[in-house]
């Protein structure tokens, strides 16, 4: 289950990224514009205030989520469902997918499927967390890995749920998409008050602990973060009263049919 308010704890370094995607969407009245994956819906809404005469829905697959992001009274059509049923009407213009696809195994065959189904001239733009590797998710598994741990935790753990930049801009222009990939590591500088839990902990519960912690009981879960926090406090020391938090991320931007336009 997502819970909106946890996820929402490092808002303005998590909204960076869907900002820095959509301004490479030139894109100047699409029809409709869809958020696949709204999560809360803040960042939904800034698409409508983009694109003012536009239909902009936003689709989410959690309830809690949806039901945040319908009371935000915004210009938007939100719904619950999930990204994988969701077929691209005529008029879809603009397809947003930010920080989604990690969840969705397989998610590369949804992209080329939308790439074919769009309208040509669309705009398909996503964005996914490309830090598996890094020591966050390192700690994680290793904290997984050991005997208290393993049998519950392991099957839960994906190693590398997202390609490279390279890897889909290969995908989508096989699609018959002019593309524009690249991959940006951003330092957020979380603030590390001596009273409350290493913020990369805080973190990681908006989003890759979600799973853990739904696989385990209270007291059990209690002894895991512990544990692993004391990694993350060793991977990400406290300095200046704040911890320097590199977190790399993948970007692609793709106009569909426009590569066979430009072959002509
Ligand atoms: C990390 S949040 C991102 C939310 C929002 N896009 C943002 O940038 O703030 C991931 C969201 O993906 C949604 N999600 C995960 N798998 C999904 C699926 N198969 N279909 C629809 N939504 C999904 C979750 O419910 C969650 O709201």
């Amino acid at each position: 289950m997502w819970d909106p308010t946890t996820y929402l704890r490092y808002g303005d370094e998590r909204s960076r990224p869907f900002h820095d995607l959509v301004a490479r969407i030139p894109a100047r009245q699409p029809r409709t514009v869809v958020d696949l994956g709204c999560g809360p819906g803040r960042l939904t809404a800034t698409l409508a205030e983009r694109w003012p005469g536009s239909r902009v829905v936003g689709l989410d697959s959690s309830p809690e989520m949806i039901g945040r992001a319908v009371e935000l009274g915004a210009p938007v059509e939100f719904g619950v469902g999930d990204v994988r049923d969701w077929r691209p009407g005529p008029e879809a213009d603009v397809v947003v997918t930010n920080a989604v696809l990690q969840w969705v195994p397989g998610h590369q065959e949804l992209l080329r499927r939308w790439a074919r189904q769009l309208p040509t001239g669309a705009w398909l733009a996503a964005q996914v967390p490309g830090n598996f590797d890094a020591p966050s998710h390192r700690a994680l598994r290793a904290v997984a890995a050991g005997r208290a741990w393993r049998d519950e935790l392991l099957p839960l753990l994906r190693e590398a749920p997202v390609d490279d930049p390279a890897d889909y801009a290969a995908l989508l222009t096989g699609a018959g998409c002019a593309v524009d990939a690249w991959e940006t590591t951003y330092v957020h500088l979380l603030p590390a008050p001596a009273d409350a839990a290493h913020p990369v902990l805080s973190w990681m519960e908006g989003t890759a602990l979600r799973p853990v912690r739904a696989a385990l009981a209270a007291g059990r879960w209690a002894d895991f973060r512990a544990e692993l926090q004391v990694r993350l406090a060793e991977a990400y020391p406290v300095r200046d009263g704040q911890v320097y938090f590199p977190f790399r991320r993948v970007f692609v931007v793709a106009r569909t049919g426009a590569r066979a336009e430009e072959n002509l």
